[in-house]
């Protein structure tokens, strides 16, 4: 029997988790352990999601909440440590890019307790963005990568990494989506905030570049208030976004705009309703860059950049800079193509990328 010991920690992890414990739960060789470091703890950040997903109650919450970047990363280590001396796990397994990923990904290297990262190899090149410092180190230290999206195999091969340790075998975040959008249409979130179909955008903003700023999120807010002159938008506002809404004064500006309706976040069903219905996507986010690809939501991305390329390549994402102009103009074009746009399915986001997982697990052994 194989133990692993899968971590959790934030909302996008969720999406992640899920169903990987349905696949490592549905095999007789593996025993999943799993831990939630509790970086994101409100019940709508988290609890909400082991719900609506099915993800079993984690056997272990390291319960480390907010902090600093230090402090929250030397917390999930110093909590997460007795969890391995006392279970002694084959593997350690780690979704994506947040603080938990490299804190617990450092605490089982240095235990000799070998690593996986899943969505391993994507890069933004900005080293100012702390997930790009955590993607960096954790694909450093891992033994078995598992990658979404070829840009990602190339950029560990580029970085010298071993090929047999890297494999690509699309999107979990992509089996999630299609293991829920019929319950999601069930949905009557719609219904609920008087929406119609194609006739509003989702808004999501939580990256520090856009939101620590004040200048930018007046800036992203100036764009928002010309955009729902025209079209109704509903934002559910990521907790951090809120606190600094309150501490740069700009919450008048917001509540102010009449056809913007601002939520507390949403459930993954709700949101994913929201998404499939929408005109189109404002976000910083990674994850919906990725969701709205398949769906074939039009996406504008207020970033610079983005690690996940093949969303422009092949989605139907575009980056759109942080000035009123561009974030107009973005909206403008889009209205103009009456917000249709083409895009194709990438390698592997299929919906089975967790088998895929699970197949490599079991058949290869790691490679160190
Ligand atoms: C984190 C991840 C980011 C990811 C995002 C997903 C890091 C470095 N960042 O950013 O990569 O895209 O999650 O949403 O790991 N807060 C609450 N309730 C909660 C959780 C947080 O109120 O349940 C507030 C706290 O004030 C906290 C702030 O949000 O200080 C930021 O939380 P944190 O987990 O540090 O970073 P995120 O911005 O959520
Ligand atoms: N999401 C959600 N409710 C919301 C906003 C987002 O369920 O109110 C989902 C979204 O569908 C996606 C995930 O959260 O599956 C993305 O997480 P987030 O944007 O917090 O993080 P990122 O992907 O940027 O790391």
């Amino acid at each position: 029997m194989m133990k692993i010991i899968c971590v959790c920690g934030a909302r996008p992890n969720f999406m992640k988790i899920a169903p990987l414990m349905k696949e490592f739960n549905a095999c007789k060789q593996i025993e999943a352990i799993l831990v939630h470091t509790g970086q994101h703890y409100d019940n709508h950040m988290s609890h909400l999601f082991f719900e609506q997903l099915n993800i079993p109650t984690p056997d272990i919450n390291l319960e480390v909440g907010s902090g600093s970047h230090a402090i929250q990363t030397a917390e999930v280590m110093r909590r997460f440590e007795p969890i391995l001396l006392e279970h002694k796990p084959d593997y350690v397994l780690v979704v994506g890019d947040v603080n938990s990923t490299i804190a617990c990904g450092l605490v089982a290297v240095k235990l000799g307790v070998k690593l996986i990262h899943v969505e391993a190899g994507l890069r933004s090149f900005d080293r100012s963005m702390p997930e790009e410092i955590n993607r960096l180190l954790t694909d450093s230290i891992s033994d078995l990568m598992f990658v979404t999206e070829q840009s990602g195999v190339d950029n560990l091969m580029r970085e010298g990494v071993n090929p047999e340790k890297i494999h690509l075998v699309g999107n979990l975040m992509i089996d999630t989506l299609m293991a829920n959008r019929d319950k999601a249409a069930e949905s009557n979130i719609l219904t609920m905030l008087g929406l119609e179909r194609k006739k509003y955008a989702t808004v999501t903003l939580h990256r520090p570049s856009n939101v620590d700023n004040r200048d930018n999120l007046e800036r992203i807010f100036n764009a928002l208030d010309i955009i729902q002159k025209d079209m109704k938008i509903v934002f559910p506002m990521h907790p951090r976004t809120k606190t600094n809404l309150n501490t740069f004064g700009l919450q008048a500006q917001i509540i102010a705009m009449q056809n913007m309706l601002l939520l507390e976040p949403v459930g993954y069903l709700e949101f994913l309703k929201l998404t499939d219905n929408a005109a189109f996507m404002i976000t910083d986010s990674g994850g919906i860059q990725e969701e709205t690809t398949i769906l074939g939501i039009p996406c504008m991305t207020l970033r610079g950049n983005t690690e996940r390329p093949v969303t422009i390549y092949e989605g139907t994402n575009q980056l759109v800079k942080l000035t009123i102009e561009n974030i107009v103009g973005a909206y403008n074009e889009l209205k103009s193509k009456n917000f249709e746009v083409i895009g194709r399915m990438p390698l592997f986001w299929d919906g089975h990328a967790a088998e895929r997982i699970v197949e490599v697990i079991l058949n290869k052994h790691v490679i160190t």
